[in-house]
């Protein structure tokens, strides 16, 4: 065992992670491209993308050079009382891409938060409009928003969040289907609050594709009672489904659109929740106490701001949902003889991302033990996955090439060979 890794186990306490059971963590020095380098010497393909954050490759040159640049020019400033120059144009630039009609940005760390500052905007808002009964929002069976009770709330809580649920406000929750949604809406009458959804792909749930159509008839039912619909494309944004928002494959325009991990590349921690002017327009006001009481001490950092504006500029240079696409059509392509493989179930990509379920003897649920085998064999392929439970899925970045990408492909095989 290295050094780093005895220290790590002395002080570190890692996400989504039983100490008591999982091995070592991977003592990871170094990462470029779609590659990370071990300390051992050994590198592996990151085939999800570190989380789902990584857009277009570790160590992206352009992007690490704009923020060194920011960094030498503003470090940090409150976003209080202050404003700067790369918040103000990365809202611009978000308003212009974001579907039509979110004018409005409001910036945080990560996916919980921007998650949370859209449900609060929803709460306060119907509490300015004289209706504060309004506040049990419907979200979707298996959905996952983040780890802050918010967030918590309009998860799924199975399998995670059991022993907060006690402290987790209601919430209607629903299969995927709009009718429900909007009979779920009526019964709640003047407590409907609003819906959220992870639109066209929920990832924790199990890279789950909803049914074409399904989206645009769920914005159908939430606008047609005029109720807010929040899109947590948190996962789905920027390319990932194959279209810049995983919203625009079924034009649809959300009240509230929340975006992180891929925003800035991967490369930086930020958040940003797009409203429309409506909602910024209800908090307006000479009352002091009709001010949106949310902030952190690193809202619109100026560094992730330039991070984020380098990586929009990237985006739009190689038209990188294009890139997802190629990517997950290519591994859909060399996986495909798994569907000879009896215990190979719905295999399935969309945009940049490929999946499947991996039937055993004993059915298990996420928490199964057998996902840590399954990584090891993908280690010792050189590719970095993590199944969620039964799901196994790749989401590479987008500069992944051919040869890592049949590295990937050869991961997964040995994984379900593994399993026969
Ligand atoms: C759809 C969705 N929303 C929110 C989050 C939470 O994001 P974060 O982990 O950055 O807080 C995630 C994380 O995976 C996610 O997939």
């Amino acid at each position: 065992m290295s050094d780093l890794i005895q220290r790590d186990g002395k002080v570190c306490w890692h996400p989504f992670t039983q100490h008591g059971l999982e091995s070592e963590p991977l003592a990871v020095v170094g990462a470029k491209g779609a590659q990370l380098e071990l300390e051992d010497g050994r590198k592996l393909v990151d085939g999800i993308s570190s989380w789902w954050a990584t857009l277009h490759g570790h160590g992206e040159e352009t992007i690490l050079k704009a923020i060194n640049e920011q960094y030498g020019r503003l470090d940090h400033v409150l976003f209080a009382g202050a404003t700067h120059e790369p918040a103000v144009r990365l809202a611009e630039r978000l308003c212009a891409l974001a579907p039509q009609g979110l004018n409005r940005v409001f910036f945080s760390d990560d996916g919980s938060t921007a998650v949370e500052v859209a449900l609060k905007m929803v709460v306060q808002r119907w509490v300015l409009r004289d209706q504060p009964l309004r506040r049990t929002f419907v979200a979707f069976e298996g959905a996952y928003h983040g780890d802050t009770f918010g967030a918590m709330a309009v998860g799924d809580p199975d399998p995670f969040f059991e022993a907060f649920r006690p402290l987790l406000f209601d919430v209607r929750r629903v299969g995927l289907d709009a009718q429900k949604v909007g009979a779920a809406l009526d019964d709640l009458g003047e407590r409907a609050a609003g819906v959220i959804v992870e639109p066209r792909l929920m990832g924790a749930a199990g890279m789950k594709i909803q049914p074409t159509g399904f989206l645009k008839s769920l914005e159908e039912a939430v606008h047609s009672r005029d109720l807010p619909l929040i899109a947590d494309e948190v996962f789905t944004g920027f390319g990932r489904t194959g279209r810049l928002f995983a919203c625009d494959s079924e034009d649809v325009t959300p009240d509230l659109l929340c975006l992180a991990k891929g925003l800035t590349g991967g490369m930086f921690p930020l958040s940003a929740t797009l409203a429309r002017e409506e909602f910024f327009e209800d908090f307006l006001s000479s009352d002091r106490s009709r001010a949106f009481f949310h902030g952190h001490t690193f809202t619109a950092h100026p560094v992730g701001c330039a991070a984020a504006l380098a990586s929009l500029d990237l985006i739009a240079d190689h038209d990188t949902p294009r890139l997802f696409e190629r990517i997950g059509k290519r591994l859909f392509r060399s996986l495909a003889d798994l569907n000879q493989n009896p215990r190979v179930h719905n295999l399935r990509q969309l945009g940049g991302m490929v999946a499947f379920e991996l039937s055993s003897d004993q059915p298990e649920g996420y928490l199964a033990a057998r996902s840590q085998c399954l990584r090891k064999v993908a280690q010792e392929h050189g590719v970095l996955l993590r199944p969620l439970g039964d799901t196994l899925y790749a989401l590479p970045p987008a500069c992944t090439n051919e040869q890592e990408l049949d590295q990937i492909a050869s991961a997964l095989h040995a994984m379900v060979k593994t399993n026969d």
